[in-house]
């Protein structure tokens, strides 16, 4: 893929569904009795992962990936049966996490695997709070990594205090608990994107919130049912549009239909800490998730200092924040961000990497990243690593930059964006 002159962006677009959401919707889905209909699906290979394990979990799912409705057939909290070939995950950190939590509770064993990029990443973070609950897990090759068996089992309610302010971590104990004899509470660091539990309360489920949000406490018997689902568009989708329209000369672009859920919504809030104008129109709220089209238009920004805890709220966006930050003016810091090292990549070092290959001021630090904005970029080659993040980051500062920039493995934006490039595209003509 090669990415040159970026210019005079203009116009409206539509993001695809949430991928959060839409992996949600599948897997609560699954376990409500009734048929739940979810419109606004998301069809990146993530959410397909779930599809595709949850019917090898016995559950139909009819996909129908031109109107992007997606109907379950859920069985009940008691009604997966025993996959006959091994969970394959593909490169979904969420589809693991989550679908973990509910395998724990099975009576039958599970083994899950995924891609290269799956079996580095850590489940210790999951393992460590499912066994504790009852689970058994047998790690196949490197311990507190996939592939796994799961043995799961009569699970009781444990109270956990999560070491990282993970939404995967919460969502994958939470899921467990719906199981568990007893309540099951999970406590985090910071708050971390809330849609399982709003998920949860549209299906029916008895939870509780305290903390400011940081608390969450499920208890068994509860009895799911099947809902309509309207997914929103991803604000992770959404950001490289938010960024191309601030940054790129002589731009104004509607992004339509952003979910902006405050757990969610750091993105925006840097935005604003930068110097930009974000403008919102036609708000509504659709089963608590509040959804607007944003205006934004070319600003000048200067950097900021990012840390604490807004990080959840915009952990995946930080790749192209990084893109923002090297053309603004003046400094940019992130810190508290060392979630990023266990990302589809390790995106501290595959951003600071490649921004200098263009010629940025950027250094990595042990928990983000240091940029001194404002030098002009030039055309590189970029590898991707296959992270979909990094891909549709660098296709925006390649476009803004001098010279041609080529982003190898840039076909892995299918992961969470498959129209990623032509949605570009379009807004230059
Ligand atoms: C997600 C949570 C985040 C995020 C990921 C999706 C989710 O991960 O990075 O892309 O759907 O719960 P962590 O919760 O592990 O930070």
């Amino acid at each position: 893929m090669k990415i040159s002159h970026l210019s005079n962006l203009h116009g409206e677009i539509n993001i695809p569904g949430d991928k959060s959401i839409s992996h949600r919707s599948i897997m609560l889905g699954a376990l409500a009795s009734g048929t739940t209909e979810v419109s606004g699906f998301l069809q990146g290979a993530d959410c397909l992962s779930s599809i595709a394990c949850f019917k090898k979990l016995g559950i139909e799912i009819e996909n129908n990936c031109k109107t992007n409705i997606v109907k379950i057939h859920g069985k009940g909290l008691h009604g997966l049966t025993a996959p006959k070939e091994v969970l394959d995950v593909g490169n979904s950190g969420t589809t693991t996490r989550l679908m973990s939590g509910i395998l724990a509770a099975q009576s039958f064993p599970s083994k899950v695997d995924g891609d290269a990029s799956i079996r580095k990443r850590p489940m210790g973070r999951i393992i460590t709070p499912l066994s504790e609950m009852g689970a058994s897990f047998e790690c196949l090759s490197n311990d507190k990594c996939a592939p796994y068996i799961i043995h799961g089992g009569n699970l009781h309610g444990i109270n956990y205090n999560s070491p990282v302010a993970s939404a995967q971590v919460k969502s994958s104990i939470l899921l467990a608990g719906l199981y568990a004899e007893g309540s099951t509470t999970v406590t985090e660091p910071a708050l971390s994107r809330n849609h399982t539990e709003l998920m949860f309360e549209s299906f029916g489920v008895d939870i509780k919130v305290t903390n400011s949000g940081k608390t969450v406490t499920v208890n068994s018997g509860n009895k799911l049912m099947a809902q309509h689902i309207h997914v929103p568009g991803d604000i992770s989708s959404a950001a490289y549009f938010i960024a191309a329209g601030l940054i790129t000369p002589n731009s104004e672009i509607t992004i339509k239909n952003v979910g902006i859920n405050p757990t969610r919504d750091g993105i925006l809030t840097v935005c604003k800490m930068m110097g930009a104008d974000i403008k919102y129109s036609n708000i509504k709220d659709d089963i608590g998730e509040p959804v607007a089209d944003i205006t934004v238009s070319t600003t000048t920004l200067h950097g900021c200092t990012i840390e604490g805890d807004i990080i959840p709220k915009l952990i995946d966006e930080i790749p192209i924040i990084a893109i923002m930050a090297a053309f603004a003016e003046g400094t940019t810091i992130i810190k508290d961000a060392q979630e990023l090292k266990v990302k589809e990549s390790n995106r501290i070092d595959v951003m600071s990497t490649n921004l200098k290959l263009m010629g940025c001021d950027i250094e990595p630090t042990e928990d983000g990243m240091i940029i001194n904005g404002g030098k002009p970029l030039h055309g590189a080659v970029i590898d991707s690593k296959l992270d979909h993040r990094i891909a549709m980051s660098f296709a925006i500062a390649g476009g803004l930059a001098d010279g041609d920039t080529e982003i190898t493995g840039a076909e892995c934006v299918n992961i969470s964006y498959p129209s990623f490039y032509n949605d570009l595209y379009n807004l230059t003509k």
